[in-house]
C-alpha cells in the first residue's frame, strides 16, 4: 500500500529549530527512517514538507486519485489555523494520523486547540521523532487488506 508522509511550516529546519522542543534529528533523518520501516513492511511511503498551505492542499487533493490508503501528518503551525488542510483530509476521505513531535497540550494555550484531532483515527504527540515512528506503527497495523 501507499502511505503519505506531510509534514508542515518549519519541519525543514528540524535538527536546529528549538532542539530542546523538538530535538536533534532532521527531517532527513525521519524520512529515511519512517521510508525505510515501510519498505521492511512491504509497503510504500512518501514523504513531502512545505511551508505553504496550498501546497499541502494540493498534495492531499491528489492522494484522492493516485493509490494513498493512509496519510501521517504533522500540520505544524497548520495545526491551529488550517480549516483548508482539514477540509481536504475530509473531502479525500483516506484516514489520517495526526503527529507531533512536541506535546501541545504542555505548552501555549493556542496550541492547545487542533483542526485535526477530531478527524483523526488517532494523535501521537511529545515523543519526539518517535511520535513518528509510532504512528507509521499505528498506520501499518490498519491498512485496509486489499490496499
Ligand atoms: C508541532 C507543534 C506545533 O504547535 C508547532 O507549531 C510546530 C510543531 C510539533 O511537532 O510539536 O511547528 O506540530
Amino acid at each position: 500500500a501507499q502511505l503519505l508522509l506531510l509534514h508542515g511550516p518549519n519541519l525543514n529546519l528540524l535538527g536546529s529549530r528549538e532542539p530542546e522542543v523538538y530535538g536533534h534529528a532532521t527531517l532527513a533523518d525521519i524520512d529515511a527512517e519512517l521510508k525505510a520501516t515501510a519498505d521492511a513492511a512491504g509497503q510504500v511511503l512518501e514523504s513531502l514538507q512545505s511551508n505553504a498551505e496550498h501546497v499541502l492542499v494540493d498534495r492531499i487533493q491528489a492522494a484522492r486519485g493516485d493509490g494513498t490508503a493512509f496519510i501521517l501528518i504533522n500540520p505544524a503551525a497548520f495545526t491551529h489555523t488550517s480549516v483548508a488542510i482539514r477540509d481536504a483530509l475530509a473531502a479525500v476521505a483516506i484516514p489520517f494520523i495526526e503527529i507531533h513531535l512536541s506535546n501541545p497540550h504542555a505548552r501555549e494555550p493556542f496550541r492547545q486547540h487542533s483542526y485535526f484531532s477530531d478527524k483523526a483515527v488517532g494523535v501521537v504527540c511529545g515523543f519526539g521523532a518517535d511520535s513518528y515512528r509510532y504512528a507509521l506503527d499505528a498506520a501499518l497495523r490498519r491498512l485496509p487488506p486489499d490496499a
